[in-house]
C-alpha cells in the first residue's frame, strides 16, 4: 500500500500486486482418510508451488470448517470427497447444507472444480455435486477427477495438476 498526502488529504493507491494478492483460492478437501488427506496436500502443494503467493493465496481446509464467508471471498475453488454410500461425503454435504443459500446471490459464477475419491464408483457425487454447483450457478474450468478404484499413486499426480491449473488460472486472470 501507498499512501500519498494530496492537500491534507491522506489518500493510497494500491500497487498491481496487491490489487492481485485479492485472489485467493479455495481447497475445500474431506479427508478422512491417510490417501485423501494426501490427495489434498497435493493438490494444495501444487497450487502453492505453480503461483506466486502474493498473487494468489492458497488456502486449504475441511468442509466441515468452511463458512459462506470463505467461498465469498474465494476466486476460486477446489471441492475434494469421497464418495460414501452413493453419495458425497456427509462433510461436504453439511458444507453446502450451511453455505448454499447464504452464497446463492454472491457467488454465481465462482470458478470450480472436483476430485472425488471412490472405491469403487464416484458416479453419483459427481452427479450430486453438479446438481449442486449448478444451481449455486458455479462454473466448471476443469473436468471432475475421479480417482476410483484400488489406491494408484498416480493419484497423486492428476490431483495436483488440478491445483496447479487453478493457481496458474487465477494468476492469469484466465478465470
Ligand atoms: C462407509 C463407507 C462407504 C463407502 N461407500 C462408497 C461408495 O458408495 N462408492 C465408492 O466408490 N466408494 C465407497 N467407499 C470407499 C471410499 O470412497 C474410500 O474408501 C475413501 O474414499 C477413502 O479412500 P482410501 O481407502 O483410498 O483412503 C466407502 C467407504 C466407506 C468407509
Amino acid at each position: 500500500m501507498v499512501y500519498y498526502a494530496v492537500d491534507s488529504v491522506l489518500i493510497y493507491a494500491v500497487t498491481m500486486t496487491e490489487t492481485n494478492a485479492a485472489k485467493t483460492l479455495l481447497i475445500v478437501g474431506h479427508a478422512p482418510s491417510v490417501n485423501t488427506r494426501r490427495l489434498r496436500d497435493a493438490v494444495t502443494t501444487a497450487a502453492r508451488d505453480s503461483a506466486d503467493e502474493a498473487i494468489v493465496r492458497i488456502s486449504a481446509q475441511s468442509p466441515l470448517d468452511t463458512m459462506p464467508g470463505d467461498v465469498m471471498t474465494a476466486s476460486a475453488i477446489i471441492l475434494g470427497t469421497t464418495e460414501n454410500l452413493g453419495y458425497m461425503s456427509g462433510a461436504l454435504k453439511d458444507f453446502f447444507d450451511r453455505c448454499y443459500y447464504q452464497c446463492l446471490e454472491q457467488t454465481q459464477g465462482l470458478p470450480y472444480c472436483l476430485y472425488i475419491r471412490a472405491g469403487h464408483d464416484g458416479t453419483a457425487t459427481r452427479r450430486g455435486v453438479e446438481t449442486i454447483v449448478t444451481g449455486l450457478r458455479w462454473r466448471a474450468v476443469q473436468d471432475p477427477l475421479v480417482c476410483r478404484g484400488e489406491w494408484d499413486e498416480s493419484f497423486i499426480e492428476q490431483v495436483a495438476e488440478i491445483g496447479s491449473a487453478m493457481a496458474v488460472g487465477l494468476e492469469a486472470g484466465i478465470f
